[in-house]
């Protein structure tokens, strides 16, 4: 009998700027799984197409880039944190996905559909590393549906802005999201069984504690 168990991955979906990145780390950490943040997977080829000079608007010229490229996914510890990291030719691009270059091309990448494929392959490669806190906008819709894990945070738009702005980011949140959402493939949305948690009124502390506390209550009690 084969008595592995299977991983148990933890989808955390949601709008821009709802908190998941900080609330996906500090469950991964309290969990002690390792942290996924899938749309710094996207940001990555978003990166690798301004390197290339692919324009960002050109879906077959950018699928068939992300079928080319050279990559490998690590897994390193981060801050008491064990991350994976998407490497392209062996580098991993940490400064450059963040800068407004790289975030004004992302949306259009991750709306072409070799793209989309490519990824969810790529993402779900990560079980290789163990049990998983794995952050997007499709992860429980499209990358992992079948898991019994999913969330989807949000919060109110005025919220989400001021949250950016205090990190330095003035961005047009309300046009991303609707580039999200209405996206022909695995637009971003709410998965079936997916817990919503709206935190606007919530410090990242209780959201986090709010997940876990629904996460342990699926978690089959041990024997
Ligand atoms: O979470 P983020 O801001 O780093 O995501 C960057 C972009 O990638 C954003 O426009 C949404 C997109 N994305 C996606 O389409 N699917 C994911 N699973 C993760 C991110």
């Amino acid at each position: 009998m084969n008595s592995k168990k299977h991983p148990i991955v933890i989808a955390i979906d949601g709008t821009s700027a709802s908190g998941k990145s900080t609330n996906a780390k500090l469950v991964a950490k309290a969990l002690g799984y390792v942290y996924v943040d899938t749309g710094a997977m996207y940001r990555t080829l978003a990166w690798h197409c301004v390197q290339k000079k692919v324009d960002a608007t050109n879906d077959k010229a950018i699928a068939a880039l992300c079928r080319k490229w050279k990559t490998t996914l690590e897994c390193v510890e981060k801050n008491h944190l064990r991350v994976v990291h998407l490497l392209v030719d062996g580098y991993f691009p940490e400064k450059e996905i963040r800068t407004p270059e790289t975030a004004a091309a992302v949306s259009h990448v991750a709306a072409v559909p070799g793209v989309r494929k490519w990824m969810k392959l790529k993402q779900r490669e990560c079980i290789q590393f163990g049990d998983l806190v794995m952050e997007g906008r499709d992860i429980g819709t499209n990358v992992f549906p079948e898991t019994d894990y999913k969330f989807y945070l949000d919060a109110t738009l005025a919220e989400r802005s001021a949250r950016r702005a205090a990190d330095g980011v003035n961005e047009n949140l309300a046009a991303r999201d609707q580039r999200d959402s209405q996206r022909a493939v695995a637009p971003l949305m709410i998965a079936l069984g997916a817990k919503v948690i709206n935190n606007s009124a919530m410090t990242s502390e209780q959201t986090s504690r709010l997940l876990l506390e629904e996460i342990h209550k699926l978690m089959p009690a041990k024997k």
